[in-house]
Order: structure tokens, then sequence, then C-alpha cells
């Protein structure tokens, strides 16, 4: 360690949360349903790793407490004006923007999982089948629409995950820092003096 990257920020259930669910993700995104296990484990995985970090958020230490990132909306319409003109001030943590995105991302995450276990639910002989009759969504159209907004969320999920890695290369560059080194190590270099907020 150097005294550069002096300062301890992501704790080491944030980084195991993040690259289990990195690979979790994209697996069960590629995998689709050629090959239903799989798809159908990492997605469980998917959704056991938001619960456990929806708890974390709570418990964690300072940078993973959502009190720590999670802003109101005019603060991250704020922040995100200021990055349009160049001033964006450094966060140790997640940014307000940043902070938006890991919000909606775990809400979609939710949904996805959610959506897609009570999908494998709609076949009878599933522990959920008595639950997802129950609610009228087992037959061939109930079926279909869990499929489609099961889709419809996955897809989302992507296209969020993609804004998202564009937020950090460009946070990245915009404060000459790598923020992927950071979710691996868990540290970062102190703010400089210009960087401290007034
Ligand atoms: C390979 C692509 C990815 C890279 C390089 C990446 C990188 C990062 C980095 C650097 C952070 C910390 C951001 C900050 O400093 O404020 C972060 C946070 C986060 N990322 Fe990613 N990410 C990737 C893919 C994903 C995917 C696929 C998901 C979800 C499906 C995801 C969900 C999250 C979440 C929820 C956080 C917040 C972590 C926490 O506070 O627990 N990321 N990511």
């Amino acid at each position: 360690m150097t005294t550069t990257n002096a300062i301890p920020v992501w704790d080491r259930f944030v980084r195991l949360f993040h690259w289990l669910l990195v690979a979790a993700f994209f697996t069960a995104y590629l995998v689709e349903d050629d090959l239903l296990g799989v798809h159908a484990w990492a997605g469980y995985l998917v959704f056991s790793l938001v619960v456990l970090r929806l708890a974390w958020g709570v418990v964690g230490s300072r940078h993973a407490r959502f009190t720590d990132f999670v802003r109101r909306p005019r603060e991250v319409l704020g922040y995100l004006q200021s990055t349009l003109s160049g001033k964006a001030r450094r966060h140790l943590g997640h940014n307000p923007a940043g902070g938006a995105m890991v919000v909606v991302l775990i809400g979609s995450l939710l949904a996805t999982t959610v959506l897609g276990m009570l999908l494998l639910g709609s076949e009878p002989g599933n522990n959920l089948y008595g639950f997802v009759s129950g609610v009228g969504l087992a037959g061939e159209t109930g079926e279909e629409a869990l499929e489609e907004t099961h889709e419809l969320f996955a897809n989302f999920t992507l296209a969020l995950v993609g804004l998202h890695v564009a937020g950090v290369l460009f946070s990245s560059l915009a404060h000459r820092e790598n923020l992927v080194r950071a979710m691996i190590t868990g540290r970062k270099r102190p703010n400089r003096p210009e960087e401290e907020q007034a």
C-alpha cells in the first residue's frame, strides 16, 4: 500500500458484493434460458447479494451506508449540472449521481430477480407455484406477461450498467483517479487541498 492511496473507502463486503454481482448478473444475462439451471442459480445469487447489500446499507461501514450516499433529487441534479460545467466536487464515497445510480440499479435488480422467481414459479411443481397461481399469474397469459416484464427489467438493468460504467470512467478521468482499482483495493487517495469543500 502506498500513502497516496491511504484511505480505506470500500470495505471487504462491498468489494466482494460488487464483483460477485458483476459475475452473477452477466452469467444470468448471457446464458438466458439456454442453460436454465445456471441462469436461475445466477439469478438467486444476484437476489441474495442485493438483499444482503440492503442490510449492509444500514449496518455497514461509513461509505457503504445509504445515509452516506443517498441524496435528494435536487442535490443529484445540482451535482449533474456542476459536472457539465466541469466543476463537480470529488467524493470519497459515491458522488450524488453515483448514489442515485446505485439506488436505481438495486431497485431494477430486485424487480428483475423477483419477476424471474415468479416466472419459475409459474411452472407446476415449483415451490412458488401455489403463490403464483393464487395471484392468477400461472396460466399462459400470466406466464407470458411475467416473461416479458422480466426481460424488460433485465434489459433496463443492462442499459443502467452501461450508464454506470460510463459514469465511473468519466469520474475517473475528471478526478484523475482509478475508481475501478479502488473497487478492487478498497482504497483511495485523500482529497488534495484544492478538492476540499469550501
Ligand atoms: C465490468 C463492469 C463494471 C465496472 C468497471 C464497475 C465499476 C464500479 C465502480 C468503480 C464502483 C464504485 C463507484 C464509485 O466510486 O462511486 C461501482 C459501484 C457499484 N456497481 Fe459497478 N461496475 C461494473 C459493473 C456493474 C454491474 C454489472 C452492476 C450490477 C448489475 C454494478 C453495480 C454496482 C453497484 C450496485 C455499485 C455500488 C456498490 C456499493 O456501494 O455497494 N456494477 N462499480
